[in-house]
C-alpha cells in the first residue's frame, strides 16, 4: 500500500456552491483522488471561507523574529506551515483580470515565508518545499496559453513561478479556456474536462 499523503486543497473563488466552473472541475479531480486513496488526508482551504488576510505591520516585523515565524499557530504564516507539511498542493481559482483573484495573492504573502518555505543561503535563497507536487485548475474567459494572448497570462505563470521559488518544481496546469466565447459549449467542455480529471487523478 502506498505511504499516506497530506493534500492541501486551496480554493479562490466567492461563487456560492455549485456555480464555479473552475471548481466544478477540481472536485470532480478531488472526488476520483479521494476514490484512488481513500486513506490520503485531504485539507480544504477555501480561502474565502477562511477570510485570509492582507499582510499587517506585525505580520512584517515578525519577518524578522524566529520565534514568532517558527510558530504553526501564527495568525498569517499558520499558512505557511501548513504548506510544508502537505505533500501534494491542489489549487483551483478562476482566471481575473489577467491573472487569480487578489485573495489567492494574499495567501501566497502568507505561505511565501523566508524562514519558513525558503531559506536564505550564502548561494541565494533556497526553496525548503522539497518533494511535493502540485497541480492548479483555472478556467478562463477567452484564450490564453496561445499566441496572441499568451504574453497576457500571468496568473499560472506567477503561481508556477512562486511555487519553483520555494521548491515545487513538478506543477501541472489543468486549463480551460474560452469559456465566455458563444461557440463554446461549456457544458460539453466541463463534462469532458471531468472526464479527463478521473485518469488525471490516478497519476498525482
Ligand atoms: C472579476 C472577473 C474578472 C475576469 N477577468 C477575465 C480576464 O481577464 N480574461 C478572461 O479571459 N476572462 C476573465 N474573466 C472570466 C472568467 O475567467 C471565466 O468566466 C471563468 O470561467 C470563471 O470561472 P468560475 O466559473 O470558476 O468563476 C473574469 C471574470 C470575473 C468575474
Amino acid at each position: 500500500m502506498n505511504k499516506m499523503s497530506k493534500i492541501l486543497y486551496v480554493k479562490a473563488n466567492p461563487k456560492p456552491e455549485g456555480t464555479s466552473r473552475t471548481f466544478k472541475v477540481s472536485d470532480s479531480f478531488v472526488n476520483a483522488y479521494k476514490a484512488i486513496h481513500p486513506n490520503d488526508e485531504i485539507i480544504t482551504l477555501d480561502l474565502y471561507k477562511e477570510g485570509i488576510r492582507f499582510l499587517r505591520e506585525e505580520d512584517i516585523m515578525a519577518l524578522n523574529n524566529d520565534e514568532e515565524l517558527q510558530n504553526k499557530d501564527h495568525p498569517a504564516y499558520k499558512y505557511a506551515h501548513q504548506l510544508l507539511d502537505a505533500d501534494k498542493i491542489i489549487i483551483a481559482a478562476p482566471f481575473w483580470n489577467l491573472s487569480f483573484p487578489a485573495i489567492l495573492k494574499a495567501y501566497l504573502d502568507c505561505v511565501a515565508v523566508g524562514g519558513i518555505t525558503f531559506k536564505y543561503t550564502a548561494e541565494g535563497p533556497k526553496g525548503q518545499c522539497i518533494g511535493k507536487k502540485a497541480i492548479h485548475f483555472v478556467t478562463r474567459g477567452g484564450a490564453y496559453s496561445e499566441e496572441p494572448l499568451s504574453k497576457y497570462e500571468l496568473g499560472d505563470r506567477y503561481l508556477r513561478t512562486v511555487f519553483a521559488f520555494i521548491g515545487i518544481t513538478d506543477f501541472t496546469t489543468f486549463a480551460l479556456e474560452n469559456m465566455d466565447r458563444s461557440a463554446t459549449n461549456v457544458e460539453q467542455v466541463i463534462a469532458n474536462a471531468i472526464k479527463e480529471t478521473q485518469e488525471l487523478a490516478k497519476n498525482f
